[in-house]
């Protein structure tokens, strides 16, 4: 890119990234993430540079609480959001949550639409607005940066928006999002409501236009970047695009596409793209949702060229088939193999290549864990090496309740499967072991586990893979539990498949341990 251009880029307005994978994200079936996961992916988003990262919804729960005021604590350059209903409770939660921030804010939000006004509120028009205005009111007493969102705006009848976001912003909303709740939107319907607001909110020029879009349509991205070319100069994203039930916009797509089209688009992002694919490897190892294989920008595929017309062409000018580079999303040019002669220098600036700036005592432990498995497997691969740091950032986390110590099992032909399994309590330090008989060794492992640690659990879903090629790859694990009506997720890796087994299920326990006797958590979807 020339000077000239690059002069032209910095003028483009900016489009804030406002991401949402640590609250919206971690309401997906089975990816909640513990506090150690959620500060790592936090210290990702900072280093994404993207400009404000929602925390999570801290009356939803103690440990949501603990985390955005963590996140808060530790963020220095992007804002820290908090989300709280129209009510006074929430909103003194998530202030209480944020107000360590160096750049804080409350995010509140109300249903507006007619159905979620009739059968979920309860409540007439004028109610909503003065709920609303209430709430917007009692979070801009703490914090000078509000964001208010009409819940379900995009099913609102557009006068009634229109009086909402009017009154809200008179009560001094600094952004109003309009989210398209239910993933319902089509990009003509969402720039029409976009262009709308523009039009006949009189004080619209107060507030930044923020956009937050569901994918039940496949249409997030493509509704978000609609609403872009309307005037919106906030988006609400997650890496991956995960979400409730099919997700939100996905961030690495929206940044793309703003960067890619500069031309249709006219505005950029501050996002560092070149963080983009190490923390979407990052959050898919973390939450155990993996990434589909043809995904746009982070999927396996997405760089790929098979065909022999696209490989010669290619060959004599990428730009042919390529519209990105690599490089440019932060995928590693080149594959590096360790192994067991690697140094610390070496792990050092591979995981830093990798997206991975660890500190020395994290970095240590990953050392310490790279050795045992580079005992184990002659060659250790990237995707060896991130699932040693989310070993590592699981470790770190100090609810953890149990921990693997040995396990020894029996199986084969005409022979009655066996696990002796040995546990130790880390809060308590006694070390507990059980024997059991199971239909397979993997069974029997799970049964002494159940019976150690005294929680009634069922297995739900498992799913075992290998990490990479070769017949001394990891197997890597990841499974659900139920219990208590909740379900709880669990990854393990090794390359023996019945201790990678073993470590998922004792990790699954391990979270449901900690959500026992914690009141049921409250998501913006079953909250009023
Ligand atoms: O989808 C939605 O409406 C939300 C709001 C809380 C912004 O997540
Ligand atoms: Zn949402």
């Amino acid at each position: 890119m020339s000077a000239a251009q690059e002069r032209t880029v910095e003028d483009q307005p900016v489009i804030r990234i406002f991401d949402t994978t640590l609250r919206d994200g971690e309401q997906s079936p089975g990816a909640s993430l513990n506090m150690a996961e959620k500060l790592e992916i936090a210290r990702q988003l900072e280093l994404l540079n993207v400009d404000i990262i929602e925390a999570g919804f801290p009356i939803s729960s103690p440990d949501d609480f603990e985390a955005v005021r963590a996140i808060a604590g530790m963020i220095k350059n992007c804002t820290v959001a908090a989300l709280a209903r129209c009510t006074e409770k929430d909103i003194v939660r998530a202030a209480e949550a944020v107000k360590e921030a160096v750049k804080p804010r409350i995010h509140v939000f109300c249903a507006t639409s007619a159905i979620h006004r009739q059968y979920k509120l309860k409540r007439a028009e004028e109610e909503i607005i003065k709920l609303s205005v209430e709430g917007v009111k009692l979070a801009k007493s703490f914090c000078d940066d509000v964001e208010f969102s009409p819940e379900d705006a995009s099913r609102t009848e557009l006068p009634f928006l229109t009086q909402v976001v009017e009154a809200v912003i008179e009560a001094g909303a600094t952004t109003v999002n309009i989210p398209d709740t239910v993933g319902y939107s089509t990009p003509v319907h969402f720039t029409n409501i976009i262009r709308h607001l523009r039009e006949n909110v009189r004080n619209i020029n107060k507030a930044v236009i923020s956009v937050h879009c569901h994918n039940d349509l496949g249409l997030a991205v493509a509704n978000s970047l609609a609403a872009v070319e309307a005037g919106a100069r906030q988006i609400e994203c997650t890496i991956n695009g995960l979400g409730e039930r099919a997700g939100n916009a996905s961030l690495e797509e929206v940044v793309m596409a703003i960067r890619t089209r500069a031309d249709v688009y006219k505005c950029r992002t501050r996002v560092n793209t070149k963080r983009i694919y190490p923390t979407s490897r990052l959050v898919s190892t973390l939450t155990g949702i993996h990434v589909q294989r043809n995904k746009a920008i982070v999927g396996e595929n997405a760089f790929a060229h098979e065909s022999g017309i696209h490989q010669h062409g290619m060959l004599a000018n990428r730009a042919t088939y390529e519209i990105m580079n690599p490089e440019d999303v932060g995928i590693p040019a080149s594959k590096l193999v360790l192994g067991k002669h690697s140094g610390r220098h070496a792990l050092r600036d591979r995981l830093q290549q990798l997206g991975h700036d660890l500190d020395e005592e994290r970095l240590d432990r990953v050392f310490e864990q790279f050795k045992i498995l580079a005992d184990r497997k002659k060659e250790v691969f990237d995707e060896d090496l991130e699932t040693l740091v989310s070993h590592v950032v699981e470790e770190a986390d100090s609810t953890r309740r149990w921990e693997l110590v040995s396990l020894q099992t029996t199986a084969g032909t005409g022979v009655v499967p066996t696990a002796t399994v040995r546990l130790r309590d880390l809060h308590g330090g006694q070390v507990v072991t059980d024997a059991a008989t199971g239909d397979g060794p993997i069974d029997a492992t799970f049964t002494c586990m159940l019976r150690i640690t005294g929680i009634d659990a069922v297995l739900r879903e498992y799913d075992l893979r290998a990490v990479t090629g070769g017949r001394d790859a990891q197997g890597e694990v990841h499974l659900e539990l139920v219990s208590d009506g909740s379900t709880f997720r669990g990854r393990g890796r090794s390359t023996d498949i019945i201790e990678a087994s073993a470590q998922a299920f004792l990790s699954a326990i391990n979270r449901a341990l900690i959500a026992k006797g914690k009141p049921k958590p409250i998501t913006p979807e079953n909250g009023h």
